[in-house]
């Protein structure tokens, strides 16, 4: 996985059919997904729960681009290396889900995957100053994790703006997660976002053996940034 600040958008499967995760992640890389979002959740950290890392395993040899995997899991450092073994090139971990996120992220580089810090809406940046030098990616919040198909919140923009000033010249990827639409995307890249994860806005009105509105929504949110 080479660095570059190119836009990637990453559908999210947590909208995707559940009983065609294989099928659904081929259909949307075929239509032009340059990373495949995995949203685990454990009914504990957020109030919803999905699947964890037999499910990641089996997907895995499904997905040709980047696995990039969302635990909104507390605690986290139990399940780093089955998530790793599950094949995560990306492994995000949420600065919320414990005292020691320092340590968590130390972790995650060590079982050899790519080390993201996912941040809540209600978070601000001054406490990540010291683990900028130990992160790949930070995931921005846009909506309050748990569910897909949530409101944008606005108040985020300003928050990329200050992170992007943050991290410099330093290869790491802000990623934007909840509520990208074409209308919500532009804003985002704009104020330096590179990464867009997005889930209804992509999975709406195709399937697996209708996949062409994947590439439309596809491209309605690429096309939206100028
Ligand atoms: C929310 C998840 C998101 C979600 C985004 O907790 O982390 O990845 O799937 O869904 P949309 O794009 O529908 O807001
Ligand atoms: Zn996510």
């Amino acid at each position: 996985m080479s660095f570059d600040r190119s836009l990637k958008i990453a559908p999210s499967i947590l909208s995707a059919d559940f009983a065609n995760f294989g099928a659904e992640i081929e259909a949307v890389e075929a239509q032009g997904a340059d990373w495949i979002h995995v949203d685990v959740m454990d009914g504990h950290f957020v109030p919803n729960l999905t699947f964890g890392p037999p499910l990641c395993a089996a997907i895995r040899k499904h997905i040709n681009t980047v696995m990039d995997v969302h635990l909104m899991i507390a605690p986290v450092d139990p399940y780093i290396q089955a998530f790793a073994d599950a094949g995560a090139d990306v492994l995000t971990a949420h600065l919320e889900a414990g005292p020691h996120i320092h340590r968590t992220l130390q972790a995650i580089r060590a079982a050899g995957c790519k080390a993201g810090l996912a941040l809540n809406p209600g978070t601000g940046v001054e406490d990540i100053e010291y683990l900028l030098d130990m992160v790949d990616l930070i995931c921005v919040m846009t909506v309050n994790p748990g569910f897909g198909g949530q409101k944008f919140i606005h108040s985020q923009i300003d928050k990329v703006k200050k992170l992007r000033a943050m991290i410099g010249d330093r290869p790491i990827h802000i990623e934007i997660d909840g509520g990208i639409t074409p209308e919500t995307a532009p804003l985002m890249a704009a104020a330096g976002a590179d990464v867009l994860v997005a889930g209804s806005a992509v999975f709406k009105g195709g399937s697996v053996s209708n996949p062409a509105p994947y590439g439309d929504n596809i491209r309605a949110i690429r096309n939206s940034i100028g």
